[in-house]
């Protein structure tokens, strides 16, 4: 501790085997074991940390990256944990600071720790590849001569040792998701920090797979990656579903509160002020031009939350687009059985049957005109059963009657717009747009919003030709794709959104329509989520719900205690197939809670007609 530590000199930990346990690979994995003395020597020794064993083969160096998977004070002197039995139990006064006594306590504060490390890869130096090392799997576990130290976070002059930078493989562009540190900040030098880039030019599946409990900073991570993409790119295609209403705040940036307080999120922490980031103006740039598209309900002029908020946008240049589904435009109609509000078992495949001889006649099965024809057969018919013409099947006059009720209910949702249903447009075509586009889902209930969602899938995979290069964000994924039927009507219905999920996620991905799926409820979601995403993201979340999210054992319980705005991310096709701590920094965008944003629109409301 005397001598100044330069870079080139590093405490290390040494091998902790013996005759009765030395090191092994094997099928479980290969582990070892090191023990430091003081580890307050080692700043970096955390859980999860990205380690370096130093050793030699064939008169070589030889680098083992690893991860500590494990962390044990012993005792020196008894490791039967003993040791403490015979104090007698004592008082002590909240204020006091720590006393000479405690202090000079020496040799027995001394305590020593075991580092358990689980080992990735292993590394020789290689002038001619692109970090300047090669890696391959772990052959054999380290010699009894090796040493466990922490790399230097870039590479320094003269050292021969990997960086955190090379060991990660940390690339040289890509989007800028944050700070790298496995400890509660991130690795700084010189007031520099470590970024983990997200190349996402050279992924081929960039489907993201998001979790994090409330408040966890999933949605300022969403809009963070709307940025960094728009900014990449400015042809890359942003759509973002708004359930919550605080993603259409992206469309405000001069809101200030009445204390003057401006919309735009703020660093807080020490480092994160370190960090220089755009202007907001110049972010907004990025993201523009801006698309809002609602939802058009019956009666959604007396929501008076959604009028300022057209209003609004509209005087900010943002395109706003009101639309209603037509019912034509899906497969089948009973697509949306449960929007139906009705018991009758028969009905739906009773509307898909009319809906067919209808297609069959090149008529659109229209709202309307599904009616019409119901109508028509229970006025020509009067027994108990009516046989319906086209395709010989037979159906209980209550079915007519419940399928008429089940049309009547979704004139809430669909139709609603009498010109629409007369063009050959699609009303989703408004998703071309190429700028941002947040669709607006917040005024909705829970199946309408499903229903929503569903069909700006069906739109996309029908459409994927004409949209590649496009990111669509979903948020509270687990309503769109839950593991198990709920709410919604039949498990027929349940399989058919979903496997319409699979198609978009499998097949999209050629057509580069990318997916950003996030939830706070990774149990409840269905798990061909996480496998179609091969980049993964936890945020704070308590350790039952990370392992839905396939968060390696142990770094389940730094998870719950993340601050916001951190996060473990894996990606195995960007390099990093183990999970890395990443800081997220402030990015330059608005974002507040949603009480002062419903009051700021209300007050700007009253300025601007
Ligand atoms: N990168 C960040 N930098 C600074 N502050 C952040 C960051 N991320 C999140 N926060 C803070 O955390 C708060 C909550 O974040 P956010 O709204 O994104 O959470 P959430 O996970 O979307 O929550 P919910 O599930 O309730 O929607 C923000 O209002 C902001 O103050
Ligand atoms: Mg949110």
């Amino acid at each position: 501790m005397e001598k100044p530590i330069t870079n080139l000199q590093k405490f290390y930990a040494r091998p902790y085997h013996d005759v009765n346990s030395p090191f092994g690979v094997d099928e479980r994995g290969a582990f070892a074991e090191y023990i430091v003395h003081d580890p307050n020597n080692m700043p970096s020794l955390a859980m999860g940390a990205t380690a370096l064993i130093s050793d030699r083969r064939e008169n070589q160096d030889l680098w083992i990256a690893c991860r500590v998977a494990g962390l044990k004070i012993i005792s020196p002197f008894n490791p039967e944990k003993q040791s403490m039995l015979y104090l007698q139990d004592q008082k002590y006064d909240v204020n006091e600071v720590l006393k000479p006594l405690d202090e000079l306590n020496g040799p027995h504060t001394h305590q020593p720790m075991i580092i358990r490390v689980e080992l990735l890869r292993e590394m020789l130096s290689d002038e001619s590849s692109s970090n300047g090392f090669i890696s391959s799997a772990i052959q054999r576990p380290p010699s009894a001569v090796s040493k466990l130290i922490f790399p230097n976070v870039t590479k320094v002059e003269n050292d021969p040792s990997p960086s955190l930078e090379q060991i990660l493989n940390i690339r040289e562009q890509g989007l800028e998701l944050g700070m790298i540190g496995f400890g509660n900040a991130p690795y700084e030098t010189d007031n520099k920090f470590l970024t983990y880039r997200w190349d996402i030019e050279n992924l081929d599946n960039k489907h993201v797979f998001i979790v994090g409990e409330s408040g966890s900073g999933k949605t300022v991570l969403l809009k963070n990656l709307a940025y960094q993409i728009r900014k990449r790119n400015k042809k890359d295609r942003v759509i973002l579903t708004d359930v919550q209403g605080d993603i259409s705040q992206l469309l405000f940036w001069d809101f200030v509160d009445a204390h003057g307080k401006g919309n735009i999120l703020e660093p807080k922490l020490a480092w994160q002020r370190k960090v220089s980031r755009e202007t907001k103006e110049d972010a907004k740039k990025h993201l523009e031009p801006f698309q809002l598209v609602i939802p058009k309900i019956k009666n959604d002029e007396k929501d008076e939350d959604l009028v300022r908020l057209k209003r609004l946008a509209n005087n900010r240049g943002v395109i706003v687009k009101e639309i209603s589904l037509r019912l034509q435009d899906l497969s089948n109609p009973s697509d949306v059985e449960y929007l139906f509000r009705i018991t009758s078992e028969q009905a739906p495949g009773l509307l898909d049957d009319v809906a067919e001889s209808l297609r069959s006649r090149s008529e659109k099965p229209t709202i309307e005109r599904l009616d019409a024809a119901l109508n028509r057969l229970l006025g020509n018919n009067s027994g108990s059963t009516i046989v319906l013409p086209t395709s010989g099947v037979s159906y209980y006059r209550s079915t007519y009657e419940a399928a008429r009720r089940a049309l009547n209910n979704l004139k809430r949702y669909f139709d609603i717009d009498s010109d629409a249903i007369k063009t050959d447009q699609n009303p989703l075509n408004v998703f071309e747009f190429k700028g941002t586009t947040i669709l607006y889902l917040d005024h909705l209930n829970q199946d309408e919003r499903l229903m929503w969602e569903m069909q700006l899938v069906k739109w996309l995979y029908e459409n994927k030709k004409e949209m590649s290069n496009t990111y669509v964000f979903f948020d509270e994924a687990h309503q769109i794709i839950p593991a198990k039927p709920n709410s919604f009507g039949s498990p027929g219905v349940f399989e058919r959104l979903r496997s319409n999920f699979e198609k978009l996620a499998r097949e999209g991905r050629k057509f580069r329509i990318n997916l950003i799926l996030s939830t706070q409820n990774p149990k409840d979601l269905h798990e061909i989520v996480p496998e179609q995403c091969p980049t993964r993201i936890v945020m704070k979340i308590n350790p039952k719900n990370a392992k839905y999210a396939f968060l390696d054992d142990g770094l389940e319980y730094i998870a719950n205690s993340f601050g916001q705005g951190q996060f473990w991310i894996q990606s195995p096709f960007n390099g990093t197939p183990d999970w890395i701590r990443v800081h997220s920094i402030a990015p330059p965008l608005p974002h507040e809670p949603m009480e002062s944003f419903r009051k700021s629109l209300e007050l700007k409301a009253l300025k601007e007609k």
